[in-house]
């Protein structure tokens, strides 16, 4: 599945079918993380993360935007999962390094059809590196 995410080509004709809603991960990677020195240097390493899980993406299956802070600012770089009807997902302590495990990840959760990213062939930052998750709002019972 490809999920076309670089408005520079929506104006190109793209015939590969894009998956529903329900079917689309999402990468959100705080592109305002700092480096560990607290130094105010542009690119901030949130948004050289956000680049390099872009370029891990070559078959765009993966939709990944870049957000302000996600709250988690002292665990280093920082990245959410999302996929509609699933789990969200936090992430905290990664590095440069991690982008292809982003992007690993996310197709793994892409894959999953009980709404959680399996823990079997999760990379190790995603495990390791776990902040939170919380449970879709379809999962709550109503409350009278
Ligand atoms: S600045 Fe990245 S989580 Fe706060």
């Amino acid at each position: 599945m490809t999920f076309n995410t670089d408005p520079a080509d929506s104006a190109v004709p793209d015939e590969t079918p894009v998956p529903a809603p329900a079917d689309i991960v999402t990468v959100m990677v705080c592109s305002s993380c700092r480096a560990e020195d607290g130094s105010d240097t542009r690119p901030r390493p949130g948004e050289r993360l956000g680049e390099a899980v872009r370029a891990a993406n070559d078959d765009r299956s993966i939709r990944v935007e870049s957000v302000e802070c996600l709250g988690n600012c002292k665990r280093r770089l920082s990245a959410a999962l999302v996929k509609d009807g699933g789990w969200s997902y936090v992430f905290g302590d990664l590095t440069l390094e991690n982008a292809g495990d982003l992007i690993e990840g996310a197709r793994l959760f892409q894959t999953s059809d009980n709404g959680l990213i399996p823990w079997r062939g999760r990379p190790d930052c995603l495990k390791r590196g776990l902040i939170s998750r919380i449970p879709p709002l379809s999962m709550l019972k109503e409350q009278k």
